[in-house]
C-alpha cells in the first residue's frame, strides 16, 4: 500500500493548475445515461472516483473510450444491464447517481445500498422518496434498491426537507426524461448541481430556477437526449486545499484554471485570517499574512462554508494565534482527522460537533506516522504534514487518490517535500 513521506517546513512558491471537479464529474458522467447518442466530455479529473464510475458505466454496457487521461466519449446508447453491483458501488457511495438517470431512462433498476463510511450513516431515504413521488415502485431485496416505473417517471413536486447534494442531482435527472413538469423545493445550489442542470438545458431540456433553491424542469417523457460536449468545472475544493497549503506554510502561491466565484465563503474566512486574496475569472493568488487570527467556522450548504474544507481549515487553525471553533453541521462523524492531528501535537478538543483548536503561529507539530480516513481528512493530514518538524507518514492514501489528481506532483511543483513510497 503506498503512503505518503513529507518533510515539514518548506515554503511553497509558484503556481498549480486547478483540475476538473470531481463532484461535477460523478453526475455528468451519470447523466451520459440520459443520451442514446456519445457524448464527450473534457476537464475530467484523472482520479479514481472518476475511473469507478466509468467502470460502472460500462458495466451496465455503455462504452467508454478515452481519447485522453482527461477526455472521454461516453457512448449509452445500449443499455444491457440495470443493475449497479455491490462491488462497485461499495467502493463509491455516489454510485447512487446512477439510480435516477437509469430508471427515468430503462424504466426499471437495481442499485446496491451504499451502505455506512466513514463520515457517518450517510443515508440515501431522501433520493428513495423523491423517486417514489415520481412514481416509482420501490422495496429494498437483498441489499439492493429495486425500482420500477413501468410507464416511466411522472412529474411532480419534490419537497426536500434537507438538502442533498446528490439527491438533488437524481431528481434533476430522472425529471429530464420525465413525463411533465418537475418542481424541486429546497433543492441544493452547489456549483456542480447548477453546471448539471446547465448540461441538460445544453441538450434541450427546460430548467429554471438554476443556481436557486427552486428548479422546475420540464422532462423529455422518455425521449432520450442529445448531449453536446462540455468541460468540467474546477475542483473548488482542490483549490480550496491548495489555498489552504499556501496558508499553513504562509507562502505566496498562485492558483490557475479556478473559479473564484465558487469559494467565496473559502476566500472570505483565508481575509479574515489574514491573508490577502487576488482573484480573476479564473485565477486566484495567495499572499503571506503578517499575523494570522483565529478563526469561527460553520460548515453549511452552498454558498456557505463547505463541509469538504473542514478538515483542511482544522489543520490551518494549528497555525494560526487563539482558539478556533469549527462546527461540522452536516455529518455526525466528520471529525476523525482531529486525533490524527493530536498525534502530530495539534491542542484540539472535541465535544459533539464541534471542535477547538488552540494554535498559535510559533506551535510547532512534529511529524509522525498518521492514518487517512476519508478523502479530505486525508488532504488535512498532509497540509499538517507540511508544517510539522521532520517527517510525516500519511498512510492509507487510496482515500486521497479518489478526488486529488497527481497531489504530491503538483505540491511538488511548488516546492513541497514530498513523495509517495510503498509500504
Ligand atoms: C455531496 C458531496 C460531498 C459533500 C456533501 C455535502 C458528491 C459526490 N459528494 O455528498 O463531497 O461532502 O455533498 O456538501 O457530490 N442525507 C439524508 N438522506 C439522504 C441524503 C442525504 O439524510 O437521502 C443527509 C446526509 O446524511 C447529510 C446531509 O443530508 O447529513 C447532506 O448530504 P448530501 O448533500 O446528500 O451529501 P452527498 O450528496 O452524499
Amino acid at each position: 500500500m503506498d503512503y505518503l513521506h513529507i518533510t515539514g517546513g518548506a515554503k511553497l512558491q509558484g503556481e498549480i493548475n486547478i483540475s476538473g471537479a470531481k463532484n461535477a464529474a460523478l453526475p455528468l458522467l451519470s447523466a451520459t445515461l440520459l443520451s442514446n447518442r456519445p457524448v464527450q466530455i473534457d476537464n475530467l479529473p484523472n482520479v479514481a472516483d472518476v475511473k469507478t464510475l466509468a467502470k460502472l458505466l460500462e458495466h451496465l454496457g455503455a462504452v467508454v473510450s478515452w481519447l485522453t487521461p482527461h477526455q472521454a466519449q461516453i457512448d449509452a446508447n445500449h443499455i444491457i444491464h440495470t443493475k449497479a453491483i455491490y462491488d462497485i458501488v461499495r467502493k463509491m457511495r455516489a454510485s447512487i447517481l446512477v439510480l435516477g438517470p437509469l430508471l427515468a431512462r430503462c424504466g426499471h433498476c437495481e442499485v446496491s445500498l451504499p451502505g455506512g463510511c466513514a463520515i457517518g450513516a450517510r443515508p440515501v431515504d431522501l433520493h428513495i422518496l423523491a423517486m417514489e413521488k415520481m412514481g416509482a415502485e420501490i422495496h429494498i431485496e437483498g441489499g439492493y434498491i429495486v425500482a420500477k416505473a413501468p410507464k416511466g417517471l411522472q412529474g411532480t413536486q419534490i419537497v426536500f426537507d434537507k438538502i442533498t447534494v446528490t439527491g438533488c442531482e437524481n431528481v434533476i435527472m430522472a425529471a429530464a426524461l420525465a413525463k411533465g413538469r418537475t418542481q424541486i423545493i429546497n433543492a441544493a445550489r452547489e456549483p456542480e448541481v447548477v453546471q448539471l442542470c446547465e448540461v441538460l438545458q445544453n441538450a434541450g431540456v427546460e430548467i429554471q430556477g438554476v443556481g436557486t433553491s427552486v428548479l422546475e424542469i420540464i422532462g423529455t417523457d422518455r425521449e432520450p437526449l442529445q448531449i453536446p460536449t462540455f468541460s468540467v468545472i474546477p475542483d473548488r475544493i482542490e483549490a480550496g486545499t491548495y489555498l489552504c497549503a499556501g496558508a499553513i506554510t504562509n507562502s505566496h502561491i498562485r492558483l490557475t484554471n479556478a473559479n473564484p466565484t465558487h469559494l467565496e465563503a473559502v476566500l472570505e474566512k483565508l481575509r479574515q485570517i489574514g491573508f490577502r486574496l487576488e482573484s480573476n475569472r479564473d485565477s486566484i493568488e495567495l499572499f503571506p499574512a503578517t499575523k494570522r487570527e483565529s478563526f469561527e467556522i460553520i460548515t453549511t450548504e452552498h454558498p456557505g462554508f463547505p463541509t469538504d474544507m473542514q478538515a483542511q481549515f482544522m489543520s490551518l487553525a494549528t497555525q494560526c494565534n487563539g482558539t478556533s471553533v469549527i462546527q461540522e453541521r452536516l455529518f455526525e462523524n466528520r471529525f476523525m482527522h482531529a486525533s490524527e492531528l493530536q498525534r502530530l501535537g495539534a491542542n484540539i478538543t472535541l465535544k459533539g460537533n464541534i471542535a477547538t483548536i488552540v494554535g498559535s503561529e510559533s506551535s510547532q507539530l512534529v511529524g509522525a506516522d498518521v492514518m487517512a480516513t476519508d478523502l479530505r481528512a486525508s488532504s488535512a493530514l498532509v497540509l499538517a504534514g507540511l508544517v510539522a518538524q521532520g517527517s510525516t507518514n500519511v498512510h492509507r492514501i487510496y482515500h486521497l487518490d479518489r478526488g486529488y489528481e497527481n497531489l504530491e506532483q503538483k505540491l511538488t511543483a511548488l516546492g513541497a517535500q514530498i513523495e509517495r513510497k510503498s509500504e
